[in-house]
């Protein structure tokens, strides 16, 4: 099975993906943190990330492309997964659809985490305080923020076509949503 998780920066992906990924046996494949890792270790492809994360920025497809496809042709993502921040553009949604297809596998369920704007702020700034990442900074999660509704939003409606996307409403507890989840997915 084969589960993306869709929402606004700030709106759990991270939090209920390990939830569900755990419950459920699949690995979790997070494209942020497969950046932060390689910004970390200062690769290339890290160093060249970095620019575009700090900023709140997307990293742009050429470089994401390749990661994407290098993550799907892992063994262990070959009969399920949980999508964490990806697919989020048009491009990479058609990436993700033709390899699955390809596999003729397909995305089962798309969850979309609902958070108010500004619950999704306040989540941000406290992490800031606790964790420090870079782009938890005010400017960063402002442009998050719009390149959130301008790139990734518009992918809602071209699953919706397909009947497979749920809505969450996410700004209850963790363990409320978690549940909400297992019912909605039915497992
Ligand atoms: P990414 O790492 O994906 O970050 P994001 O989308 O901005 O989302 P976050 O990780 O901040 O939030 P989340 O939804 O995971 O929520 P979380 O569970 O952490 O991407 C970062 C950057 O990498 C992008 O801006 C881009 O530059 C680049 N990138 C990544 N993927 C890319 C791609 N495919 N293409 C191009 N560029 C890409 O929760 C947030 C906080 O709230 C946490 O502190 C958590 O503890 C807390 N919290 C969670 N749930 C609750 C709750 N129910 N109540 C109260 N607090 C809660
Ligand atoms: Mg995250």
């Amino acid at each position: 099975m084969f589960i993306l998780l869709l929402g606004a920066p700030g709106s759990g992906k991270g939090t209920q993906g390990k939830i569900l990924a755990e419950r459920l046996s699949l690995p979790k494949i997070t494209t942020g943190d497969l950046l932060r890792a390689a910004a970390r270790d200062g690769t290339p492809l890290g160093r060249e990330a970095k620019k575009f994360m700090d900023d709140g920025k997307l990293v742009p497809d050429s470089v994401i492309l390749s990661m994407i496809k290098e993550e799907l042709a892992k063994p262990e993502a070959q009969q399920g997964a949980v999508f964490d921040g990806f697919p989020r553009t048009a491009v990479q949604a058609e990436l993700v659809d033709r390899t699955l297809g390809e596999r003729t596998q397909r995305l089962n369920h798309i969850l979309l985490l609902d958070v108010p704007e500004e619950e999704l702020v306040r989540r941000m700034m406290a992490r800031a305080a606790q964790e420090g990442r870079s782009d938890d900074t005010p400017e960063a999660i402002k442009t998050r923020l719009q390149v959130y509704q301008r790139d990734t939003a518009p992918l809602i409606a071209h699953y919706a076509e397909r009947g497979i996307v749920h809505r969450v409403p996410g700004n209850g507890t963790v363990e409320q949503i978690a549940t909400e989840i297992q019912r909605v997915i039915g497992r």
